[in-house]
């Protein structure tokens, strides 16, 4: 067994406008990479770098990484210590998984060290909960599609059933990270807890119609289905030039466009890469009408798992 290992687990993009809490899709950058080595301690010791890592805290039971690899350890039943060291690539409170991706690496690179004694749906469950300290909510469409690559339909979460969504070849993904933050629990404990009957039909027929376009390349459905009657509706006071910003991407030739998660991050689908490239610049041009510098990040969909670094 080794005694240590570095791993990049990326992050991702979820809710894509109307799969609230079952939608998301893995981005090929930016990243966090982490640091497990066995130590005699008995304990979870965890230290940090990176982008805005002293906003982050170390105490294993309150860190999305730290809490993953103790839910890990206390299910195999191993007493085991580790020195954990996560290099931030991602901004917390951004909209992009910032602490999927920390609690992804972690039970990644901890099922490596151990033999690879779990599967991909066990650790799933294992980085939820290290999500859930964060997020206040147990929700798995950042950490499914860091940990899986791809795109994904959480279509139930009790039992849990994760499915593939067939990524279009000619889909580009503009995403926008202002240099802004949205606590990912408050922007939870906004929503409504209950939608009509009129709303959670028409978002229903969203989903479905933005899984089948998927399915058979159609941009035209996948563009009429890309609407959030659940929270985009409620979160969007929150993000400064939300409006400007969706509209640059739609006047430009985005097929799509909305909040990353949480936000405060947006994103948007095109159909080719100069599109794409077109629609990052403009997106940044608004956020900065709102007085907002942001960096942009334009790939395909990234069909990867987590990477082993060393
Ligand atoms: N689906 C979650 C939400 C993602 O919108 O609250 C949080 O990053």
């Amino acid at each position: 067994m080794a005694d240590s290992i570095r791993v990049k687990a990326t992050g991702s993009v979820s809710n894509l406008a109307c799969g609230f809490d079952c939608l998301g899709y893995s981005m090929e950058n930016p990243g966090d990479e982490i640091t497990l080595t066995k130590n005699l301690s008995g304990e979870i010791k965890i230290t940090m770098s990176g982008i805005q890592a002293e906003k982050i805290t170390v105490n294993p039971d309150k860190n999305t990484a730290g809490k993953a690899i103790l839910s890990m350890l206390s299910s195999l039943e191993i007493s085991c210590g580790f020195d954990v060291h996560i290099n931030k690539g991602i901004p917390p409170g951004s909209g992009i998984g910032s602490s999927a991706s920390s609690a992804v690496g972690a039970v990644f690179a901890l099922n490596q060290i151990l033999e690879n004694p779990l599967n991909e749906e066990e650790l799933i469950i294992h980085a939820m909960v290290g999500e859930a300290v964060a997020s206040g909510g147990f929700h798995a469409d950042n950490v499914a599609p860091s940990l899986y690559g791809g795109m994904v339909l959480i279509r139930n979460y009790e039992p849990l059933d994760i499915i593939h969504i067939p990524v279009p070849a000619k889909l580009w993904s503009t995403a926008i990270l202002p240099d802004y933050v949205v606590n990912t629990r408050v922007a939870r404990q906004m929503l409504p807890n209950r939608v009509s009957l009129k709303t959670a039909v028409e978002q229903a027929g969203n989903l479905a119609g933005f899984t089948l376009g998927c399915v058979n390349s159609d941009f035209d459905l996948i563009s009429r289905s890309m609407e959030d009657l659940f929270a985009e509706p409620v979160r969007k006071e929150l993000i400064p030039g939300y409006k400007r910003v969706k509209n640059s991407a739609l006047e430009n030739g985005a097929i799509g466009c909305g909040i990353s998660g949480s936000g405060p991050s947006m994103f948007a689908f095109s159909t080719d890469q100069q599109t794409a490239e077109i629609v990052a610049k403009e997106m940044q041009l608004s956020f900065k009408k709102s007085g907002l510098e942001s960096k942009s990040y334009v790939s395909k969909i990234n069909k990867n798992k987590p990477q082993i670094l060393d």
